[in-house]
Formats: C-alpha cells, structure tokens, sequence
C-alpha cells in the first residue's frame, strides 16, 4: 500500500476566539496554548510515522486555520475550495488557495453562496464509488450537486440534525476496506435508512453516544491504523476485529472548538472514487414564486420551513420586499430537493402557501386516472380551504366546492373542462384527478386581507374578560349584517349549552331567524329535551343545580318518549314537547343533522348513524354559510372545519383553549377562538344583539 498524505497546519495562532458551534460556547479563550501544541505535536508525530505530512503555514487571525479537512476536498489534482459559512473562517480561503496553487492543484471554486466546508463534510466511502456528503449545518445541498458535477462522481447528501455535529466527520468515518463508523441520532431519519441500504450491515458499526461525544467519529485512517481522540474498549474491539489497530492520541485542546484529529488533517492523495455510473439525477430544482405579506405575516418563514423540514434546500433568487405596511413583498426561491418525489412533496406544500411554480415548459396540471373506487391515484394533490386554480389544457379554472382534504377531479366531456373537489371515497375508476404540484395555484388569505374585511379586534392585546366582551360585539353586529343580506348563519353546538343553561339564549337566536341551520349529534338533542320535559340535564337539576334522585333516567326516558312519538317534530306537534331549542327548531322548521357516533343512547329517530350519510348532510347544509357559530363540540366543530372554504366565518366558543384555537390553526384569518364559558357568551350575545336591535325602530330624525 502506498503512503498516504496528510496536510496539516501547527497551531502556533489557535484558540477558541469566536462562537460558531455549541463546543465552543463558553469556551472563549479557554484553550491552552502549551497543551494545545503538545497535544498536536504528538498527533503529528504519530501521523508522520505512517504517513507523509506537508505542513501549512501557520497564520496570525485565523485561529481555526489548524483544522485543515475544512481547506477543501482534494481528488487527484483537483481540489475543490471550500466556501465557509461563517465569515469568521471565510478568512482562512485565499490561505488555503495559496497552498493548493503552489502545489499546482487544479483549483474549482463553487458560488460564493454555495457553501462547502472541504472534507469535513465531504467523505469518499473507501468500499464503493460514491462520495459521502452532508448538509444542514455548513455545507448546503446545492453543495453536493456542484461537487458531484464538477468532480464527475456519486454524491450521497445525508442530513445532520443535531448541531453538535455539524460537519460530517465529526459522526461518520469511512475506513479502509469499506468498513464504516458512525453516530446514527446525528442523522436524519432518511440519511440513516439511506447508510443503511448502502453500507453492508457487517461493515458498519453505530457508535455509542460516550464514543461520539469524545469525538471517535474524527478518526483518520491510516490504512492499517485509526488514529482518534479516544474511544470507549467496546470501540476498540470492533475496530481490532476489523484489522485496525487503535491509536489514542488526546486532542482535548481541541475539542473545545469542535475538533479533533479528522479536522486537523487533510488527505493530500485522495484518488477519488470512480466517475458515476448513471448520471446524477437531474431535474430536482424547480424556481417558485411567491408575492404576498412575506415579512409581516411569516409566511416567508413557513415557505422556508416548508422546503428544509423535509429535506430540501434552498437559494433566494429575488427578493423585493415591500418597503410599507401595506406593499405585498415578492421572492423568487431556487428550491432544490434529494429527489423528484421529495420535491413534488416541497412544491405542493408551497403551492399550499400561495407560491406559484415558474415554468418554463408545460403549465398544465398532472392528471391522472383513478385505478379503483374510492381510491386517488399515488401523488394526487391534497386540497385546503383556499380558493384553487388549475390548468387544464393552458388555460387556468376555478376548482368548484373547495374545501380542504380532498382531491381534485377534473372532467373533460364535451365543452369547457371542470375541475372540482371530490373525496377519495367518491371517485370512480377512470376519474382523472390532479397529482403533484404542477399547473395549480392556491388564493390565500394573505391576499384576501386585502379584499375583506377581518375582525379586528383579534389583534388587539387584551385581557380574557374584555376580549370576550369584544368577540360578542363583532360576533353580534356581524350576525346582524348577515341576516340584514338574507345570509345564512349556521350553528354547530354540543350539549355543553345545555349544561351551562345557553339554551334559553340559543332558543332566543333561533326564534330571531340567525340560524339556518343547526349541526349536532344526538346528545345535544337528548339533552334539550330532557331538560325540556324534566327540567334536568343528564340528571341534574339546571335550575337548582343539584342532583335529583333517579333523575338520570330521564336521559332515557326522554328518547323513549320520542321514539314512541316516532319524531321529535311529531312531539310537538302532539303538545307533548313545548319548550327548548329542539322545539323551536321544529316550530320554526330550522333543519338540522343530528350525526350519531359510537356513544350514543338511543337513538333519536333523526339522529343519522350512517357517518357517510352525516358528513353529507352537514356539508348540504353548509352550503353558502357566511358564519359558523361553534358552540362547544370538539367533534362536530372540526368536523365542520374540514368541510367549510376559507371565507366563511368560523367562531369557535369552548372553555378549552387548545378547542378553541384549534380551529384558528387551520389557517384562515377568519377563524376566531372565544375561551369562555358557552352559556355565558350565549347570554352576552343574546343580550347584545337585543341591544343593537333597538337601533332601527328610532323614529327617523328623533
Ligand atoms: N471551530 C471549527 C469550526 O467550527 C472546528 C472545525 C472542525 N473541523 C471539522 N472538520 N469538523 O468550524
């Protein structure tokens, strides 16, 4: 075996003098001069006895400069320069530069914004053609790409997670051999499937976290040795029974700056690994464009988080930032992605978010044909509640009966294409549905600030009191406006109104015409009526709120009552019911859908235990609501969530935070928590609408 070549710089300037990864905070100006030399010399020494080391000159105001794997990642006579992260170590590069030109390196440089941190994150596995390489803290994906290309080899991009080890030798060492050591947490949940695959299981060790935590992973193989900080004896048997022999040589000094021997060496006669097989994947980048409130709403933020959560990456192109309040910004992103799955993945999120792709082909959507009942074709698109745009056949259509968590359906018979909303369990084989992310465009609200109105007393910085206080008044004016236009108002209520005595004031609402309609299960009817014939709900006495002895029979007898009337409408018609909200439900003839579930009692004879059946109906009668009054039922109140668009009102009272805002989470400015006792509001609302209700009977110019 030849000898190997080393690069190395004596750490007559080091020091911890910046912060630039978690081993160094709290470690300013900590490292020891003396020791720190004492420790290198010695490593050197081992090295020089195995190996050939040329040495850099040493230099004043780069004190990271001693960690020379970070000067760039050589391949024959070829080099490719590190970019650095941070501009603290941005000036060690024309020191590196120099070194390589004088020994007559073939010099690449990648774009400035390109970063690259040389062979600290770029490692040649020693059993394969393949080039390890990681992004996340330093290097970026783009890196791999640029190396892969310019270097003509297979590039694997793997993830680091955990900013302890944020440079990949830090947590992976390929050895000799093909052999392998490594910290899998350090991964990504992908990156460790992806060693997993490629490395065969007997030649790969994960080390334990004591091993990774005193730097194992930062070992240099010198063919028959692997040189290392120090390690545990478990370590040491596992690399024995490969063939290696162990040698400890403490670099403490540092590892206060997040280094140890890997770092501090640089392999000179790298040869590389063999050019590619099949080419590198090509085509997974796509530029997007998104214009809206970027900087004041955080949608920059969840665009960003949208392309790196999943493992993408990405280059701000554009960017043109709205210089007032009110000026909607513009950016122009180069996303790119591990794999073109992986990107569809990003982009449909984007889109979501209300990016429009940049095409430079074809703009039309993805079709394709479903290949059973009730079933979508793989990577079909998930609709939200925004209004949605595709493109058939070049040009854009409105998709029709948005809501979110659907698929999008588009029939081409005849005349003019059709797209629309349909559930998974409603399409049929043959169906065309829409798939990736091309060719469609999401309407969010960030635009429809602009357009409506938003209740604006959200905002405000209030207590809990008088922020109650202050839904009332918008709610009770905005049900006010909706009935003075003939709009529909429906309320969603669990039998929590029951309980906290809001039905009086529900019944008031509904005898005023400001509900349409009315969503629930069977228990808020069970518990109106008990309340009505017994004056007790599930048992209690409301009026006195004590238990009554016996009394939750009349849960039970109450559903019996109606199912021997047959129907509640019958009940009240035969002056048996004449009180409650169920009454004036059916006196006013108010539809309702009562949907059953598992816990029911009884039933009712209305309450619809087929679900499918019940998903339906609410959806009928939600149709064209302007306002949805959710009255304590987690349930029913996100049940109706999922089938309204964005535009409708949502106003969620519960006494549980987490219910309440719940509902505001999905996205829409119009969603609105109330965190309050329901027949409280009830009575506030009810009282506040009496109030504004006296307004129009003032004789005109009194
Ligand atoms: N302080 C240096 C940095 O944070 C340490 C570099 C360690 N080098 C390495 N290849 N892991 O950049």
């Amino acid at each position: 075996m030849s000898k190997r070549r080393f690069l190395m710089c004596p750490p007559d300037h080091y020091g911890v003098k910046y912060v630039i990864n978690p081993w160094m905070e709290g470690n300013k100006s900590r490292a020891r001069a003396d020791v720190a030399r004492e420790q290198w010399q010695a490593f050197h020494k081992v090295l020089a006895s195995r190996a050939d080391v040329d040495l850099l000159d040493p230099r004043p105001g780069v004190p990271d400069l001693p960690f020379t794997a970070n000067a760039g990642l050589v391949m024959g006579k070829r080099v490719v320069l590190s970019r650095f992260r941070y501009p603290e170590r941005q000036k060690e590069e024309p020191h590196y530069e120099e070194s390589f030109r004088r020994n007559e390196f073939e010099i690449i440089k990648p774009p400035a914004t390109t970063y690259f941190e040389g062979a600290g994150d770029a490692l040649f596995d020693r059993g394969a053609d393949r080039l390890w390489m990681a992004y996340g803290w330093r290097s970026v994906l783009e890196a791999s790409e640029f190396v892969a290309a310019r270097l003509g080899v297979e590039a694997i991009p793997l993830r680091l997670v955990d900013e302890r080890f944020y440079h990949l030798d830090t947590c992976f060492c390929p050895l000799a051999g093909g052999y392998t050591i490594y910290y899998p947490p350090a991964f990504d949940e992908r990156s460790r499937r992806l060693v997993e695959e490629l490395i065969p299981a007997d030649k790969r060790h994960a080390v334990s976290e004591r091993d990774a935590m005193h730097f194992a992973c930062n070992a240099v193989d010198t063919g028959d040795a692997v040189v290392l900080n120090t390690c545990t004896e478990e370590l040491e048997t596992v690399l024995r029974g490969w063939g290696f022999e162990v040698i400890r040589t403490p670099l403490t000094e540092f590892i206060l700056s997040g280094g140890s021997a890997k770092c501090l060496s640089l392999r000179l006669d790298e040869t590389g690994a063999q050019p590619a097989r099949k080419a590198q994947p090509e085509g997974v980048r796509r530029r997007v464009f998104i214009k809206g409130h970027l900087l004041d709403t955080g949608l920059l933020t969840q665009a960003m988080d949208a392309i790196t959560e999943p493992g993408g990456s990405f280059e701000i192109a554009d960017l043109r930032a709205g210089l007032r309040r009110d000026d909607l910004s513009e950016i122009r992103l180069e996303v790119s992605a591990l794999t073109a799955h992986q990107l569809q993945h990003i982009l449909a999120r984007l889109v979501d978010l209300g990016a429009e792709l940049e095409r430079p082909e074809t703009a039309n959507a993805v079709l394709k044909a479903c290949e059973r009942d009730g079933c979508a074709p793989e990577g079909f698109y998930c609709t939200t509640i925004f209004p949605t745009d595709v493109c058939i056949d070049g040009s854009w259509i409105r998709v029709e009966n948005q809501r979110m968590d659907g698929t999008i359906r588009v029939s081409k018979g005849g005349q003019s294409p059709r797209a629309e909303v349909v559930l998974m369990r409603d399409l049929r084989e043959g169906e065309l549905v829409v798939t990736g992310a091309e060719g469609i465009r999401t309407h969010t609200r960030k635009e429809q600030r602009e357009e409506k109105g938003e209740f604006g007393f959200m905002s405000s910085q209030v207590s809990t009191e008088r922020r109650v206080e202050l839904a009332v008044d918008a709610v009770a004016w905005e049900m006010l406006q909706v009935r003075k236009r003939g709009g529909r108002i429906v309320i969603v209520a669990g039998p929590v109104v029951v309980h906290t005595g809001g039905v009086e004031y529900l019944c008031e609402l509904v005898r005023e015409r400001f509900c349409s309609a009315l969503l629930g299960g069977n228990a808020i009817a069970v518990h109106d009526m008990e309340y009505a014939l017994f004056g007790t709900s599930l048992g209690v006495d409301l009026d006195r709120g004590a238990t009554v002895r016996g009394g939750h029979h009349h849960h039970l007898r109450t559903i019996n009552m109606i199912r021997q009337y047959g129907s509640i409408d019958e009940a009240v018609r035969q002056g048996v019911l004449k009180r409650g909200l169920m009454y004036e439900l059916s006196r006013m003839g108010v539809p309702y859908c009562l949907a059953g579930s598992i816990r029911d009692d009884g039933p009712l004879p209305e309450t619809e235990m087929d679900l499918i059946r019940a998903q339906e109906k609410y959806r009928d009668l939600l149709r064209g609501a302007d306002l949805v009054l959710m009255l304590s039922s987690m349930l029913h109140a996100i049940g109706v969530g999922n089938m309204t668009p964005a535009g409708v009102k949502l106003v969620c009272v519960d006494i549980n935070t987490s219910v309440a805002t719940k509902l505001a989470d999905r996205g829409s400015l119009e969603s609105i928590p109330v965190v309050t006792d329901v027949g409280l509001f009830l009575s506030l609302l009810a009282r506040k609408i009496r109030d504004l209700q006296m307004e129009p009977h003032r004789e005109p110019g009194v």
